[in-house]
C-alpha cells in the first residue's frame, strides 16, 4: 500500500510511531526514504550467508515486516538457516507472520514481540541491525552493543546500518538536503517530507559515522568496516575475532 500519511496539512503534529498505519505502508515507506534499501539488504544476504555458522542463530534487532528474512530466504535457497526476528512493535510482527509460510521449510524462521535492549539472546553468528540502533536513546547503545558482542560467537559479525550525520556541519547539511531531493525524486512532497522529518524529532537521533566506528570499537569489536554509505547513510560490519 502507499504511504500518505503525512500527504495532508496536519494540525496536531503526533511523534512517529511504529503504529499499525506505518506497518501497513512500511514496505513503500522504507523502500522510497531509505536510499538503495534494496542493494543494501541483498549485501546484507550476502554477508550472513558468508559468515553463519550452523547451530547458531541469525538475530535480527528491529526486523519490521520481516523484510530481511525474505532476502535471507533467497540467498541461503537450500541451505537452512535459524533467524529470529524481534521487534517491540505488534503491528510490524503480525504483518511479518502474515508471510511465515512464504519460507522454505528447511529454515527455522520465527519472529518474536520483544525488546531487543531486554532480549535474552543465545549463540549467535550473526547479528543483523538495519536502520534500528537510531531509535534507541543514544546513552544505552554501548551496552545494547556490549550484549551483542558477548553473544556472538569468535568469527561472528554484527552488521549495522543507520542515518548519520558528519562532525562537518556543511557536509551534513548537503547530504541532508540530497536525501531529501531523493525522497522527491521518489515520489514524497515536499510537505510530506517536512511533517515526517517533525515526527521523527527526537525519536530517530543519528550518531555521526565516526561515532558509530568509536562505540563499535568500544564495545569490543576490533575489525569495523563501513561496506555501504551514501550520504547520510552507513552501513558497517563489524567483527568478533
Ligand atoms: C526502520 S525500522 C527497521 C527496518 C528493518 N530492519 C528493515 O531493514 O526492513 C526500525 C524497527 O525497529 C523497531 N524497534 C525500535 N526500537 C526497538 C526496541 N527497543 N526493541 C525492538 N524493536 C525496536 C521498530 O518497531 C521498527 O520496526
Amino acid at each position: 500500500m502507499k504511504d500518505e500519511i503525512y500527504k495532508k496539512p496536519l494540525q496536531n503534529q503526533e511523534k512517529f510511531e511504529f503504529s499499525q498505519k506505518v506497518a501497513g505502508v512500511f514496505d513503500d515507506m522504507i523502500s522510497r526514504s531509505v536510499p538503495y534499501y534494496e542493494a543494501n539488504q541483498i549485501m546484507t544476504s550476502q554477508m550472513t550467508v558468508e559468515f553463519y555458522k550452523e547451530n547458531s542463530m541469525i538475530y535480527d534487532l528491529g526486523c519490521s515486516i520481516g523484510t530481511t528474512a525474505h532476502f535471507l530466504n533467497k540467498a541461503f535457497g537450500s541451505s537452512g538457516f535459524s533467524y529470529t526476528g524481534i521487534d517491540n512493535s505488534k503491528p510490524m510482527i503480525e504483518e511479518a507472520d502474515k508471510k511465515i509460510n512464504e519460507f522454505g521449510k528447511w529454515h527455522n524462521i520465527q519472529f518474536v514481540l520483544g525488546d531487543i535492549e531486554n532480549y535474552d539472546y543465545k549463540n549467535t553468528s550473526v547479528v543483523i541491525a538495519n536502520y534500528t540502533f537510531q531509535f534507541i536513546p543514544p546513552e544505552r547503545r554501548l551496552l545494547l552493543l556490549q550484549n551483542i558482542f558477548s553473544k556472538l560467537c569468535a568469527g561472528g559479525i554484527l552488521l549495522l546500518s543507520e542515518k548519520v550525520i558528519e562532525k562537518n556541519q556543511t557536509f551534513s547539511r548537503i547530504f541532508s538536503q540530497l536525501h531529501h531531493n531523493m525522497k522527491k525524486a521518489h515520489g514524497y512532497s515536499d510537505l510530506e517530507i517536512i511533517q515526517k522529518r517533525d515526527a521523527l524529532e527526537d525519536v530517530l537521533i543519528p550518531n555521526t559515522t565516526d561515532q558509530n566506528l568509536e562505540l563499535l570499537k568500544d564495545a569490543g569489536f576490533q575489525n569495523v568496516a563501513i561496506y555501504h554509505k551514501w550520504y547520510n547513510f552507513a552501513s558497517y560490519i563489524a567483527l568478533k575475532t
